[in-house]
């Protein structure tokens, strides 16, 4: 008896209100150790979960532990991404018969590989590419114009002369299908994309936000039954220099209760995806562990957190959610692109398979044995924040999307000469393709 009573203590503790039948059925379950485990693990959503789920999370609900050991896991990471990128690049078919570069160089002339890129150099005659694979590493010659970063892992097809390649074509490993449609899915269900809440500092948009979240859960949006929310929840602290000043709540418990309230508002029949960001309470080093239990359970149970990066698929449409720190950094490397180019940010992601393609730049990339930042499954959507620009595209019939904000524009982001375009929802009905925006 004393079992049920905490089991029902813990359950309240979370939001979650059972009936007395539900409680038979959760004592059935394991009682207090199943509910404590689900808690632990960040599904209390799952607790009482009575219909058949129409959504999964197939990646997303990791803690992603870094070793501490850093040079032999960076190498770990390496090989990782390595391996998982070569996986791909060997199921193209003009990259058959590729061999590893301490073959090609034995055996020289015409041959295929698939390297990591170790260093880029421009010359007169070109670009000079030291590639790189587990078996050694050849200086390559290329004159082409493609945006090759380091640490790119490519096919390379050429010559082999004198220990050095000739290069004549390079194959990224890109999307599996050129020819794909956008996915349509035989439901009136739409799925809401915001970003960038910001709560907690000055320059939140209040007032925007709640007449969203009175149309959310209005008749307009009545058909709306999930919400995505692409990190940087609140402001956080100490983020950037002088933000003290910007910040309305300085405590950051503060700023999650606070969201919480807001969240709270929307209706509890729409379930609501959140990846932290760059401003939230968890390690900045990419990939980001879901929010701790402490601010987990400040939220209503229709809320699952998920880590940043998150892979999940709604009613059978599938989405990939990162915060888009990494687009900083390809702003660095890709000539002449400006924030409002986002989706073609995006589109040099998928075409990397790899979310965090640059090391050593912007992006703290944690040590981590396994790179959870490889792409391995092409989604329907791709779906990113960070840069505070709403925009998006198709690309080989998937969407990308760069969701908007709601935080006006900061000193800091005015001293970067960097003018943010927030409040707009953009909503994907299931059955049409395509996205819809409300500007809020
Ligand atoms: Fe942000």
């Amino acid at each position: 008896m004393d079992e049920r009573r905490d089991v029902m203590r813990i359950l309240w503790d979370n939001g979650i209100f059972p009936t007395t039948r539900e409680i038979d059925e959760i004592m059935k379950m394991g009682g207090l150790s199943y509910v404590m485990k689900k808690i632990r693990e960040g599904r209390a959503y799952e607790i009482l979960r009575k219909e058949e789920s129409k959504f999964t999370i197939i990646k997303g609900d990791r803690e992603f532990p870094a070793s501490s050991g850093k040079s032999e896991s960076f190498r770990k990471l390496f090989l990782s991404r390595y391996m998982k990128i070569r996986k791909i690049l060997e199921s193209r078919v003009s990259l058959s018969g590729s061999v590893n570069i301490d073959y090609g160089m034995k055996n020289e002339g015409e041959s295929t590989i698939i390297a990591m890129v170790r260093d880029i150099r421009e010359s007169k005659y070109g670009m000079i590419l030291d590639l790189e694979d587990p078996s050694g590493h050849i200086i390559a010659y290329y004159n082409g114009n493609d945006n090759i970063f380091p640490d790119d892992v490519i096919g390379v097809k050429g010559n082999i002369r004198n220990g050095k390649m000739y290069v004549k074509e390079i194959v990224y490993p890109g999307v599996d299908n050129v020819s794909k449609k956008e996915k349509i899915v035989n439901s009136e269900n739409g799925i809401a994309f915001i970003s960038d809440i910001h709560v907690g500092s000055k320059m939140f948009m209040k007032e925007n936000f709640l007449k969203f979240i009175e149309w959310l859960n209005g008749e307009k949006g009545r058909n709306v039954k999930y919400l995505v929310i692409s990190g940087d929840l609140v402001d956080g602290i100490g983020i950037y220099p002088g933000q003290e000043m910007d910040l309305e709540l300085s405590d950051i418990f503060d700023q999650y209760a606070l969201l919480s309230q807001y969240i709270s508002r929307i209706k509890n029949d729409i379930t609501i995806f959140m990846i932290p960001g760059n401003h939230d309470l968890v390690r900045i080093a990419e990939p980001q562990p879901f929010l701790g239990e402490e601010i987990r359970k400040m939220f209503p149970p229709n809320v699952i957190f998920l880590s940043n990066p998150a892979y999940i698929s709604i009613e059978g449409f599938n989405i990939l959610i990162y915060h888009g720190t990494s687009l900083n950094d390809l702003m660095d490397y890709i000539k002449g692109i400006k924030y409002e180019n986002a989706d073609t940010m995006m589109a040099e992601l998928l075409k990397r398979r790899h979310l965090a393609p640059i090391y050593g730049n912007k992006v703290p990339i944690a040590p981590t044995d396994e790179d959870y930042m490889v792409i391995e499954d092409i989604p329907d959507l791709f779906v990113t924040g960070h840069i505070h620009v709403h925009k998006y595209s198709v690309y080989y019939g998937t969407i990308l999307l760069n969701a908007s904000a709601w935080q006006k524009q900061t000193e800091y982001q005015k001293m970067h000469n960097f003018n943010p375009d927030p409040c707009k929802v953009t909503i994907k009905f299931l059955n049409k393709p395509g996205l819809e925006t409300i500007k809020f």
